[in-house]
């Protein structure tokens, strides 16, 4: 069932859980975080980037893809269709495309104009019942190619941009995408208590959830996060499990995968399987299972 964001994280938020957003790249990846979603009766946020959607031939068919097979799955718990990082240009193409939410990140211009995009867009994804989140204060790491530092966002930023109307707010806390350096100084807790206390308990989320500790996570969420992304994890287990399999066929004139792993189902079905199992490890640290 593909809804919007906000009712699934309000009611995570209130019951001190958060809802996993998990990137999608291809059919595999999709029909991985459903199943998974289904078979644990978790809601679940599917995130697609600019770059996945552009690898997929366009938002549209993302679009097109994703309830197509949330209904020939039968797919019953809640399901939203998240754009991940958007660009103005890219928030607009996901509402026409027929997406339940987007996320404008215009963490990196100007704020006045941050806002003012991040009103208009609001408007525009409401009059369309889709939910938005919006960011302040840019989350570090690299993200299609394109590299920023980790930041602490300032909380009157931070309200300035709740009081437009948004429904979750991305605001840096240390938090970086991808692979966290040795010396990374660990999420900064007490910019997380300045932030809520400077948005009106709005659902917050946490980027970047593929390097976290597991107690930092336990302790964000009990601090009001309710959805953390997830992206980079997915991509080595599948890069590893794929890897392995090719290895043990061609190395192994025996192995059944000589002969018959050359067939694409055969051959994507154990980074499948690997993406399954680290969407339910992450869905039972969140605590989302059986809370659809
Ligand atoms: P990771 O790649 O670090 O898991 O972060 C994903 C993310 O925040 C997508 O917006």
């Amino acid at each position: 069932m593909l809804v919007n964001a906000k009712e699934m994280l309000v009611k995570a938020r209130e019951n001190h859980y958060a809802v996993g957003h998990f990137n999608i790249n291809n059919l595999e990846w999709t029909k991985a975080v459903l199943t998974t979603a289904q078979e644990l009766n978790s809601p679940v946020i599917i995130g697609v980037s600019a770059g996945a959607g552009k690898y997929m031939t366009g938002m549209k068919t993302v679009a097109k893809m994703v309830k197509a097979m949330d209904e020939s799955l039968g797919i019953t718990v809640p399901v939203a269709l998240h754009l991940d990082h958007g660009t103005y240009q890219v928030c607009r193409d996901c509402i026409e495309a027929g997406f339940t939410s987007i996320m404008f990140d215009g963490s990196s211009l100007p704020l006045e104009e941050n806002l003012y995009r991040t009103l208009e867009l609001t408007r525009l994804a409401h009059a369309y019942g889709m939910s938005i989140e919006a960011e302040v204060g840019a989350i570090g790491g690299t993200e299609d190619g394109v590299t920023a530092d980790g930041e602490v966002a300032d909380p009157e930023e931070c309200r300035k941009i709740v009081d437009l109307g948004i429904d979750f707010l991305a605001a840096g806390i240390g938090n970086i995408h991808g692979i966290y350096p040795d010396d990374w100084k660990g999420l900064n807790f007490e910019a997380l208590n300045r932030i809520k206390a400077a948005t009106n308990n709005i659902p917050l989320v946490l980027h970047g959830g593929t390097g976290i500790p597991d107690d930092q996570i336990k302790h964000a969420i009990a601090e009001g996060v309710s959805k953390i992304n997830v992206n980079t994890d997915c991509q080595l287990v599948f890069a590893a499990a794929t890897i392995e399999y090719c290895k043990a066929g061609l190395a192994d004139p025996t192995s059944e995968n000589k002969t018959k792993g050359f067939d694409p189902r055969k051959l994507l079905k154990p980074g499948y399987e690997a993406i399954k199992a680290k969407v339910k490890e992450k869905m039972e640290l969140f605590g989302s299972i059986n809370k659809a």
